[in-house]
């Protein structure tokens, strides 16, 4: 195969706070609704918590060595808001902002570009005890936030997400409760969710009164839902959990306005369409776009059991690449983005250190030769992508799965803090080098 990527295409990887960082109570770091959720029993596998996590916040330094020797060109990483702000607003932590001023000079100093994510998903419990998403006054708890960090590294740091997948936060943190703050109540989901999109847009305007030149945008899971056979069932479905997934943040963003589909069969529960709010989240100058992989759906259902003619990852993820290109198309098709970057695309295995020190991620190296060839193709076809950055840079805290899936490049031996650069990391370092494959 010869894939070439356009010139200026940039190549990086990503990780979160609460997933790599550790030093959960260090510093005058405050308490964060995953710091709670992790801690109670049974909400994690084998009740782990990311209390240490790699230790990322010590050894840094030695995790930015291992980035140049994969010639990484951009680290996605993300700011932890109680770190900052350790009751979420009022009294400022300087250690917190201290810490990140070291890291965006030590990421420059080896040539690589800091590209950072302000919220993804560990909100100060003092705010939870505030209300949380479901209360308006977020959008101004978390704009304060996100000027305090634009005046504070908006000199030097150009690529800013608001928010990580706002999807995840608002249906598994309020809906299903799966994950933090564990909160079953649809309502409060729909009305969390209006609240991260009228957060971005507040965050945006006021991060570009400060630095006009930052390039702000906010990052989305498409949740693609492939209907298998052509029940009229499964095609109704998969549309409406488009539009409940993807549509309720894409649309406002994008367009200023909302999903017809939701506020027809939610009329009571998503909060009254107020036309400067909508004037408001329609703000972007990117959109960052993860995929793992389609749901699959079936005479009209999801599909829940493991088909045969799929593989399927370390999460139970089956693995459609093909997916990953339609998803894409149907981004342009439907929004007509002015610029999309890949901010997360990555695979979980159990991966261990061979006797020769070596960690061979066969499967891995093929599902990122699969998806980076739907990247070009897309590419190919129109869309707008400007970046690739895989998910992870090195295996970390898998939320409420622990530590069992790795998703990383670089294998994290938890007990030693060890950390090995993987086949796929060493391949994706040539990638890189080759600007294509
Ligand atoms: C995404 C999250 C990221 C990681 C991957 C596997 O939904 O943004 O933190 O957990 O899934």
């Amino acid at each position: 195969m010869n894939i070439q990527f356009p010139e200026d295409f940039v190549w990086g990887a990503a990780t979160a706070a609460y997933q790599v960082e550790g030093a959960a109570f260090e510093d005058g770091k405050g308490e964060s609704i995953w710091d709670r959720f992790s801690h109670v029993p049974g909400n994690v596998e084998r009740n782990e918590t990311g209390d240490v996590a790699c230790d990322q916040y010590h050894r840094y330094p030695e995790d930015i060595k291992l980035m140049q020797e994969m010639d990484l060109q951009a680290y996605r990483f993300s700011i932890s808001w109680p770190r900052i702000y350790p009751q979420g607003t009022g009294a400022i932590n300087e250690k917190g902002l201290d810490h990140y001023d070291r890291m965006v000079d030590a990421l420059l100093e080896a040539g690589i570009d800091p590209w950072i994510t302000l919220y993804h998903w560990d909100l100060p419990q003092a705010l939870h005890e505030r209300g949380g998403w479901p209360n308006r006054d977020i959008a101004d708890w978390f704009t304060d936030y996100a000027v305090t960090m634009a005046e504070r590294l908006g000199d030097r740091v150009k690529h800013w997400m608001t928010m990580n997948e706002p999807w995840v936060c608002a249906y598994f943190g309020y809906r299903d409760g799966i994950m933090a703050p564990g909160i079953k109540d649809h309502k409060l989901a729909l009305v969390a969710a209006y609240h991260f999109n009228l957060a971005h847009g507040r965050a945006y305007n006021a991060m570009k009164a400060i630095h006009p030149n930052l390039k702000i945008g906010i990052t989305h899971a498409t949740q693609q839902h492939r209907a298998l056979d052509d029940h009229p069932e499964s095609r109704a479905l998969a549309e409406f959990l488009w539009e409940e997934n993807n549509g309720i943040f894409l649309e406002p963003i994008l367009a200023g306005s909302y999903p017809q589909a939701i506020l027809d069969k939610y009329p009571d529960q998503v909060p009254t369409l107020e036309c400067t709010d909508l004037a408001e989240m329609n703000n972007y100058d990117f959109i960052g776009l993860q995929y793992y992989c389609d749901t699959l759906i079936r005479n009209g259902e999801r599909v829940q059991e493991k088909l045969p003619e799929f593989e399927y990852t370390e999460m139970g993820w089956p693995i459609t690449p093909d997916g990953f290109y339609n998803n894409i198309m149907e981004y342009v098709r439907r929004y007509n983005p002015k610029e999309l970057a890949i901010t997360e695309n990555g695979m979980a295995l159990a991966d261990e250190v061979g006797r020769d020190g070596r960690v061979n991620d066969i499967r891995r190296q093929g599902y990122f030769k699969a998806h980076l060839s739907a990247v070009h193709r897309a590419i190919q076809d129109g869309a707008p992508l400007t970046a690739y950055l895989a998910w992870s840079f090195m295996d970390n805290y898998e939320w409420a799965c622990g530590y069992r899936p790795r998703f990383g490049m670089v294998h994290t031996d938890y007990a030693t803090q060890a950390r090995t650069i993987k086949e796929s990391g060493y391949l994706f370092a040539k990638i890189i080098r080759n600007n294509g494959f």
